[in-house]
């Protein structure tokens, strides 16, 4: 019975620490210990600014700007700190490390997502609640902007490849002060840029974690935010709605409803999930067609909306021909993203990115913004931000374990880019080694990062929203996660939970979730 089996690897996680951790608690209260660690506690470029007991179940403000809503919930009493490093004469990251009383010996990194800017609490939270000193900081400015990085080059660097590597050194230091010894491992748990930030660590600071978590990495980071801002220029960005190819909301409804038509059964099974985008060839044309439904006409193309949701959907190919990127996933769901991406203004992060980050130019115009841009923008790669490498040696000489997910209805980073990210590392450290280190599960119907209106099997423990209905190692990624590290069981498949409890079998790529009649199966 696997349910016996999974519920010991369940114990064993929780458990592993426990006779340690009462073995080293010190005479002194955990609220002495919490206030002492403010008042008697200083690194090298670490300004400890306030430590707080709290018990379980109040909850606190955020510090700074929020990511999610405020006041945050706290699962489990802790030690709240707040401190600031220095990451250079004119840059700092600030950070929150929540201390759980009930610690395992792991310390947890939280990532950040978009332009950074934000502290994770709810992660922080879940971390907490399973027993990881968890670490989340605002990756060197405030608010999920790019302004910050206008004539500010450390401040960029922060977001592009310090502000990681600031918290987990500091963030040790915190640790073995505040409990009186070190962390035995140490993770890193992020999604989107997040994902990014993960792979940046594997690549650049391989020492920094044991295992990583990376989910929808936004590596090839140009590419990908380029192509967003591409989408968006194909349907009337910037002029807006004024623009003939701009399609408004209900024409998009029909559109997606057309692809499902044509895509949703290539996979054997209907149920509103494109399992593999790339093995749908989907035809637009008959979007142009009056005879499409609705009332009369309402729910028909025009000729230059046609095009745009053609080029949309089609692979974006370079100048002689080749393939440079994906088209627009063919499972994701355009209404979700329609304001930020197809409202008529350039994709918010694309704009930001390339007036702050790249041209330094407050004014500039993105009437013609093309492929040219996105190739100036790989050019110059700041702190080489792109995140586009196979090179992990490093990573896995020293037992690192790198897992990443992503989801077939991800309306921001399309799956392929993980699948390539996938191919890259295979090509530079060969099959044997990506099976001891790197593996990559693709979640049929998960939309970014997996959130609660995903149609598929979104629940796999990657964020405080997406908590499976066991914690255990087959369901939850972060325990599986430890369980490769700490227990050397590579992970062989997730049992992904969907929103009304159905589960489905995800496989570690290439392998693939497939109906055999009876279950999910993971089938070549
Ligand atoms: C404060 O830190 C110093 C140096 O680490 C240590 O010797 C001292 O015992 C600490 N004081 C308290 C009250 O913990
Ligand atoms: C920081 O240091 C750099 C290089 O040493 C220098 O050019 C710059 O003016 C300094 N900035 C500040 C705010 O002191
Ligand atoms: C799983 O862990 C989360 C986070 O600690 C917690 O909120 C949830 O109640 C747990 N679920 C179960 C079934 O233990
Ligand atoms: C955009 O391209 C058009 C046509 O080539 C050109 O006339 C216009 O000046 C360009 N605009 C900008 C802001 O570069």
């Amino acid at each position: 019975m696997p349910s016996i089996c999974t519920s010991l690897r369940l114990l064993a996680l929780v458990s592993a620490f426990t006779q340690q951790f009462t073995a080293a608690e010190p005479s002194q209260s955990t609220s002495d210990r919490c206030l002492l660690l403010a008042q008697n506690t200083s690194f090298k470029d670490t300004t400890i600014i306030s430590s707080t007991r709290l018990a379980a179940n109040p909850s606190v403000q955020p510090w700074g700007v929020p990511c999610g809503s405020a006041p945050v919930p706290v699962s489990v009493p802790l030690c709240r700190v707040q401190f600031s490093v220095r990451t250079s004469n004119e840059s700092e990251v600030k950070a929150e490390a929540w201390l759980p009383d009930e610690w395992y010996g792991r310390f947890l990194g939280i990532g950040n997502a978009g332009s950074g800017g934000c502290i994770d609490y709810s992660t922080l939270n879940y971390g907490s609640s399973l027993h990881f000193a968890s670490f989340a900081s605002n990756n060197g400015h405030d608010g999920d902007i790019g302004l910050p990085f206008l004539h500010h080059p450390q401040v960029l660097q922060d977001f592009a490849s310090r502000s990681i590597h600031a918290l987990s050194v500091a963030g040790k230091r915190i640790v073995k002060a505040y409990y009186t010894r070190p962390h035995s491992k140490s993770y890193f748990i992020g999604c989107s840029q997040g994902g990014r930030q993960g792979t940046y660590s594997a690549l650049h600071w391989p020492k920094d974690f044991d295992g990583i978590l990376a989910g929808a990495p936004v590596t090839n980071l140009h590419f990908v935010l380029g192509w967003l801002g591409l989408m968006s220029r194909y349907t009337g960005a910037p002029a807006g709605m004024s623009s003939p190819s701009f399609i408004p909301r209900e024409l998009w409804a029909a559109v997606r409803r057309e692809i499902l038509k044509q895509c949703d059964g290539v996979d054997g099974v209907v149920n509103g999930i494109v399992d593999d985008g790339e093995a749908c060839r989907f035809r637009p044309e008959v979007l142009a067609c009056s005879t499409l439904g609705g009332e009369e006409g309402v729910e028909r193309l025009t000729e230059p909306q046609l095009e745009a949701v053609r080029k949309v959907y089609s692979a974006l190919v370079g100048g002689d021909g080749e393939v440079l990127f994906f088209g627009y996933s063919l499972g994701a769901d355009p209404l979700t993203v329609f304001d930020p991406l197809f409202g008529g203004s350039l994709f918010p992060y694309a704009n930001d990115w390339w007036k702050y980050a790249i041209y330094q130019d407050p004014d500039h115009d993105f009437s013609n913004f093309s492929l040219a841009d996105i190739f100036a923008a790989n050019e110059l790669d700041p702190f080489e931000v792109s995140t586009i490498s196979g090179e992990f040696q490093e990573l896995h000489a020293r037992g690192g374990k790198f897992l990443t997910y992503t989801g077939t209805h991800d309306q921001l980073v399309p799956a392929g880019n993980a699948k390539r990210a996938y191919t890259l590392a295979l090509q530079s450290m060969g099959k044997r080694a990506m099976s001891a280190f790197y593996r990559l599960f693709l979640v049929p119907g998960m939309d970014h990062c997996g959130s609660p209106f995903s149609e598929g099997p979104f629940r796999i423990g990657h964020n405080a929203f997406s908590v499976p209905p066991v914690n255990d190692t087959e369901h939850n990624v972060l325990l599986a996660l430890v369980d490769w590290v700490e227990g050397g069981r590579a992970p062989e498949r997730v049992v992904g939970t969907g929103g009304e409890g159905e589960e489905r079998v995800l496989c570690r790529h290439p392998l693939r979730s497939v109906w055999d009649g009876g279950r999910w199966v993971c089938k070549l």
